[in-house]
């Protein structure tokens, strides 16, 4: 936030109970938003601020992507995701998000090769697979592999040397598509997939991943682009979870490859990157257009666990742009390839209700870029299986920008939260011999009921 980081007057809390008054300096983002800076607020007052899930908590400054949430806008490095999506290609995203501007046609083609000669893997690192029932989910695949390339490149693991960094960065972004490719020819029991150097990274991960050896593979030239575009839409999405999870394991300096396979573990829950697979099973569970009532009337329902998988957004309070262009991309897709999915019918009758819906509209929710890239990627031959592996192949660059932002980022230092303490205050050791019997029968249920209800472990 170099360009507009003078603190400005600040901000004054009161304590309403003591009449105390603290002053905290105020920063103004590069848009306008206003941030108190609370760092000093420990030290001067005592006090600590309560924001599970950082819902109003920013936790570093960036200038790699910014969103506007209610208005439904996303900027990498100031460009539009709409004109990156429609004119640029993914290298092309890769290299802007790393390095801050688009390339010159001598620095694309210099970015192109580079990457392009890292694309092979450890022939070792078939044996580590090999470890893996061929029933393993792709994703707890690819967080082994990425976390176990540590133990292959010790060339680039010293996150104190520039080009270690940067050799780490472009080996981890350009292997990928062969991790994740190389999982799902496992569980086929296929043979590894070789990449090919005259494909484009979208080509050559298509061809990584539908090829048969034994056949010549001729590219699709609109799949190839659709694949393309799906990767650019995932690229970064500034403090999501999986980010914010690469930059809090970067901060202890551990290794980028430890670190992508921290963000790879967050990216997999439904919550978050989970969501693509979530909304085409939850697609099949509602089955048709008619049962579409039933389905929203679950999601309003509290006590109903059920949520519009797809649907809703910690930032966007409005229609996330992604989502609009990877529906026009849905029905590219399904067009060029001839396919009548009565799921993308139904996906559109189900946003149809949910965006007259008062619930849906009054706790913003709209369609996210989760709730199309499903469809797409079934289309285009991925198994549900694979699709959070699509999604962790693109952001694979988002987590590497964050990554080097924060290790160059003069304000950074250990991420280490504090806590709202509830627990028990100081009591006397009990020995066994005086702790009572357990009369009834042991279930270890109570394990884990414990708090849920407001009942301590013990009590439950
Ligand atoms: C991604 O952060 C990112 O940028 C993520 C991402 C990226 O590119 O990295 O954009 C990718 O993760 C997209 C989101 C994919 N997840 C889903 O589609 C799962 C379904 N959506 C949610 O579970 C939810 O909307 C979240 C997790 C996405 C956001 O949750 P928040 O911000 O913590 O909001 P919340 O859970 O507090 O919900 C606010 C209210 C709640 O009701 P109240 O308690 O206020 O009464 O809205 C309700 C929720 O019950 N709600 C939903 C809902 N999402 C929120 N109700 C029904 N269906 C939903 N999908």
């Amino acid at each position: 936030m170099k360009k507009s980081d003078t603190p400005d007057s600040g901000f004054t809390l009161t304590d309403n109970q003591t009449g105390k008054t603290w002053k905290f300096p105020g920063h103004t983002g590069a848009m306008g938003n206003r941030l108190v800076d609370i760092r000093p607020m420990y030290s001067t007052s005592g006090l600590l601020t309560y924001d599970p899930g950082f819902t109003s908590t920013a936790a570093c400054k960036s200038d790699i992507t910014y969103i506007d949430g209610e208005k439904g806008i996303l900027l990498h490095r100031g460009y539009p995701i709409e004109d990156l999506a429609e004119h640029s290609d993914y290298m092309d995203v890769c290299y802007l998000l790393l390095y801050g501007e688009l390339p010159t046609p001598e620095q694309k083609a210099s970015f192109d090769t580079e990457i392009r000669y890292h694309t092979w893997l450890h022939e070792q690192l078939a044996r580590f697979y090999q470890g893996f029932m061929r029933s393993a989910h792709p994703m707890a695949i690819m967080v082994g592999v990425v976390g176990a390339l540590s133990a292959f490149y010790h060339d680039s693991t010293d996150i104190s040397d520039p080009e270690q960094r940067q050799l780490a960065a472009h080996r981890i972004i350009a292997k990928m598509p062969n991790i994740g490719a190389s999982a799902f020819k496992y569980s086929l029991g296929r043979p590894f997939p070789i990449p090919i150097n005259k494909y484009t990274y979208a080509e050559n991960l298509l061809q990584m991943m539908f090829s048969n050896p034994s056949e010549e593979y001729k590219i699709n030239p609109v799949l190839a682009k659709a694949i393309d575009r799906l990767l650019i839409l995932h690229a970064d999405h500034e403090q999501n979870a999986s980010t914010s999870t690469v930059r809090l394991a970067g901060s202890s300096g551990a290794n980028p490859y430890a670190c992508i396979a921290s963000g790879i573990a967050s990216l997999w829950g439904p919550a978050h990157g989970g969501a693509n697979e979530a909304v085409l099973n939850m697609l099949d569970e509602i089955g048709t257009v008619k049962n579409i009532k039933k389905y929203i009337a679950k999601a309003h329902d509290k006590d109903d666990s059920f949520r519009l998988m797809g649907f809703g957004h910690r930032v966007y309070k409005n229609y996330d742009p992604r989502a609009k262009v990877m529906q026009k991309s849905c029905h590219e897709v399904l067009t060029t390839l001839g396919i009548d999915d009565p799921r993308l019918e139904l996906a559109m009758r189900l946003e149809e209700i949910a965006l007259s819906d008062d619930y849906f509209l009054e706790k913003k929710l709209f369609p996210n870029v989760d709730f199309y890239s499903g469809i797409v990627m079934k289309a285009l031959g991925f198994p549900e299986s694979m699709f959070t592996v699509m999604f962790a192949i693109g952001r694979t660059v988002g987590w590497i920008a964050h990554w080097r932002e924060m290790l160059g980022d003069g304000d950074q230092k250990i991420g280490r939260p504090r806590q709202m303490y509830t627990g028990y205050k100081k009591r006397k050791y009990k020995p066994v011999s005086n702790r009572g019997h357990t009369q009834n029968k042991i279930s270890w249920s109570w394990l884990w009921r414990g708090k849920k209800n407001g009942t301590t472990a013990s009590e439950g």
